[in-house]
């Protein structure tokens, strides 16, 4: 127990109080007043509180929206028509929801980008970076759920394509599908799991890998666009010469993130609300009807990279990957220094893997690639072995590789949102076939190149 002077201030006693049964003074100091984060952060580290933001936003409308929508096939569709036209302020509370599942993805997949650049996924920020990929991986169950909820055309067909490709993994396919369904097509019982999984158990793991995300970060301390680690360098009272504390100088300077990313959320809200129809698709302003296909099913523009490499993946492409998998373990066996044994395992399983393949449907492996599409992002963090951080400092003709990476996962997702074409195909393939040997070949490509000096102390121009 700590004691107080009686004479002090009635709020000061009320604190003693609280703090002599729970941290708040120290939870406040470790998070905020006396979190030390490097001084010469950017642009770049406005995108983590803004991912908290919207979090916030999509919570809080989402709490209000369940007020008035009805998880029932027959009434869901006309719930969300009454909320826009009928519930006061519905209207305002649907599109800062739908709006803000967009800002979310485009918010962190930048946020993502700047761990990329910056190699923040790196040593000793490993678990950060898993709990971010986790986060990720959350995200997009959470969308997909969600946007089955409005019961329209896109929200229907959509869950129909997706659930449907569960059904291709061999063995458990069908069986999962159904499970997942709750019936053999999907209906009111799809709709209802898909409620409660959106509106309470996926949010509730989300706001968990929130928490350990800051955690994890806060124990290891932020990177910066230096990738110097401002700990190694501490003056006489302990702290990081380069750090400043989080509060007030990072709380304050967010303030300006927050409003420009108010002010551009707002412009979308009130102004184009539909995105020209990628942030709420046209199709789904009409009812969901199973008897109806549309002619076109494409996912929202965020998953749609990772849609384009499933339609990548046919016959012949299966052909293509099976070379790659050969092609990887006679690499191994050829030029490797590994112990004999582990060579012919190499070989053996990858003949393995090749029979499998042969024998299995293409429809599968699109299912598999897409998969491993995000699950290859946990595995940054080992593939990465250039030695230094951050972009600045590693060879230039990186920069050019990232580069390339960036405009293909565009080009990706423009192709998925497109009908399928001979050529689109085409594209994505190789599209897909470069995503891929961007992380695989990683840990070959980052080691060559010259680096260039890393300097002991951040870099940083007062502005
Ligand atoms: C709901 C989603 C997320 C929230 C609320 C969130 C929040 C934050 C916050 C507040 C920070 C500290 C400020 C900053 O560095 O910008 C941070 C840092 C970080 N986040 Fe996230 N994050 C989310 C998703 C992700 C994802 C999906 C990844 C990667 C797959 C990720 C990877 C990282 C990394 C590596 C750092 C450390 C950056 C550095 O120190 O340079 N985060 N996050």
């Amino acid at each position: 127990m700590k004691e107080i002077s009686p004479n002090a201030a009635a709020s000061a006693k009320l604190l003693n109080w609280v703090d002599n049964r729970f941290p708040a003074s120290k939870l406040y100091k470790e998070h905020l007043s006396e979190y030390y984060a490097p001084k010469n952060f950017n642009f770049w580290y406005f995108f983590g509180s803004l991912a908290m933001l919207v979090l916030v936003i999509q919570i809080v409308t989402g709490i209000f929206l369940v007020m008035h929508y009805k998880p029932e096939a027959t009434l869901a569709f006309a719930s969300v028509e009454y909320i826009m036209r009928d519930v006061p302020w519905g209207w305002l509370i649907r599109y800062m929801h739908s709006t803000g599942a967009s800002a979310f993805f485009v918010v962190v997949y930048l946020h993502m980008f700047r761990g990329l650049l910056y190699g923040s996924y790196r040593k000793p920020r490993e678990l950060v970076w898993i709990f971010g990929c986790a986060i990720f991986l959350c995200l997009m169950a959470e969308a997909f759920m969600g946007y089955l909820l409005p019961w329209g055309q896109m929200s229907y067909w959509g869950a129909q394509v997706i659930v449907n490709l569960f059904a291709a993994i061999p063995f458990i396919g069908p069986d999962l599908a159904l499970l997942i369904r709750g019936d053999y097509v999907v209906g009111d019982a799809t709709l209802n799991r898909f409620f409660s999984f959106h509106v309470i158990a996926v949010p509730l793991v989300l706001l968990g890998l929130v928490a350990a995300h800051i955690i994890a970060l806060h124990e290891v301390g932020s990177n910066n666009p230096d990738g110097i680690e401002i700990k190694a360098t501490k003056g006489a009272d302990g702290h990081p010469l380069d750090g400043i504390p989080f509060h007030p100088y990072y709380t304050v300077h967010d303030i300006l993130g927050v409003a420009v990313f108010l002010m551009a959320f707002s412009a979308v809200i009130f102004f184009a609300p539909e995105f020209g129809g990628y942030f709420l698709e046209y199709n789904n302003f009409i009812p969901a009807d199973s008897l109806k296909t549309p002619a076109h099913i494409a996912p929202v523009w965020y998953f749609t990279p990772f849609y384009s490499m499933l339609r990548a993946i046919t016959d012949e492409m299966k052909y293509v990957l099976m070379a790659c998998v050969l092609g990887a373990a006679v690499f191994t066996a050829v030029k490797t220094r590994l112990p004999g044994l582990v060579k012919g395992v190499a070989l053996v399983v990858a003949l393995g893997v090749c029979a499998f393949m042969y024998s299995t449907d293409a429809k599968f492996w699109g299912v598999v690639i897409m998969g491993a599409a995000v699950i290859i992002l946990f595995f940054l963090p080992w593939l990465d072995n250039c030695g230094v951080k951050s972009i600045r400092y590693r060879p230039s003709w990186h920069k050019y590789i990232y580069a390339i990476f960036v405009v293909d996962f565009f080009v990706l997702g423009y192709l998925g949102v497109q009908p399928p074409s001979p050529a689109g195909e085409r594209i994505s393939q190789i599209g897909t076939l470069f995503y891929f040997g961007f992380f695989l070949l990683m840990p070959w490509w980052s080691a060559k190149g010259e680096t260039k000096p890393v300097p002991s102390r951040v870099v940083f121009a007062a502005h």
